[in-house]
């Protein structure tokens, strides 16, 4: 579909802190419908802050965020996107089946549609032995599954991933991505942050590298090797976001050197 908005538009998003901190600069970024999009970038480069302003968690200082073409603080908007955080947010006093089925009941699902999609949840992310149980008895890595479980509860069109696979054992790892990739290949939008540049690799089928709080690049990850004669993703990374900053503060110059003891 041609004419379909693009799943996140996002046009000179700007994001200054409370404290004064420049977060976000006037990024311009466009993420057509269905794409499974990677977002990189060293930490604090930006990225949970975009996500934020995505989810509409923020408020944005200036510019202008659209999910498929709706403001992201209309209700249309938040209830096509759902989001599991870096920060693993849990309500302590519910179970993890009443976690999965009030998060339903948030986002206008019936009871009967929550409960069947909370058990299907539970299954997918092998919760089941866990399922009555509070979320703070939960190891980390069940915590994590719980909050990737919770975000695709309703069915959203657009999933944000913020880290999903920090803390997660390699079993699960390859059933998200399964999941993810079947979740993908039915037609919804995937944006994904990670550290681990091999998996993003694999998965996206654009990137786009942000660092203090701008686009850098953005293209395949082919596109990317080719135009900074690299042989990995890594190595455009650090050409791109990292080896700018660590190599000038290495050699005593740039604005880096003086922050770093
Ligand atoms: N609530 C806040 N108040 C002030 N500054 C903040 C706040 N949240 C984030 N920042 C700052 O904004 C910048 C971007 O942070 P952000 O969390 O978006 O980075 P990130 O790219 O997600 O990093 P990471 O890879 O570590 O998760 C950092 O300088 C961070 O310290
Ligand atoms: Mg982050």
């Amino acid at each position: 579909m041609p004419d379909a908005p693009p799943a996140l538009e996002l046009r000179g998003l700007t994001k200054r802190y409370d404290d004064g901190t420049l977060a976000l600069d006037n990024l311009d970024l466009s993420v057509p419908s269905g794409r499974f999009f990677g977002l990189l970038g060293p930490n604090g480069a930006g990225k949970t802050t975009l996500i934020s302003a995505v989810s509409n968690l923020i408020r944005v200082t200036a510019g202008e965020v659209l999910v498929f073409g709706e403001p992201a603080d209309t209700l249309s908007a938040r209830r096509v996107v759902g989001l599991a955080e870096q920060d693993v947010n849990l309500d302590r006093f519910l179970t993890v089946e009443e976690t999965l089925v009030y998060h339903g009941g948030y986002f206008g699902m019936s009871r009967a549609d929550a409960r069947a999609r909370a058990a299907e949840m539970i299954d997918v992310f092998d919760l089941r032995a866990k399922a009555r149980v509070r979320t703070p008895m939960l190891s980390g890595g069940m915590r994590r599954r719980l909050l990737l479980a919770r975000a695709l509860m309703h069915r959203p069109r657009l999933v944000i991933l913020d880290e999903p696979t920090a803390g997660v054992d390699v079993e699960l790892r390859h059933e998200l991505w399964r999941y993810i990739r079947r979740l993908h290949s039915e037609g919804t939008t995937i944006l994904l942050t990670t550290h681990y540049l091999e998996e993003a690799e694999e998965l996206c089928e654009e990137i786009a590298l942000i660092g203090g709080g701008q686009l850098v690049a953005r293209d395949t990850a082919a596109g990317l090797r080719e135009r900074y004669g690299a042989e990995s993703l890594i190595e455009v990374y650090i050409k791109t976001v990292g080896a700018g900053r660590l190599a000038s503060a290495a050699n005593g110059s740039g604005p880096a050197a003086q922050r770093v003891v």
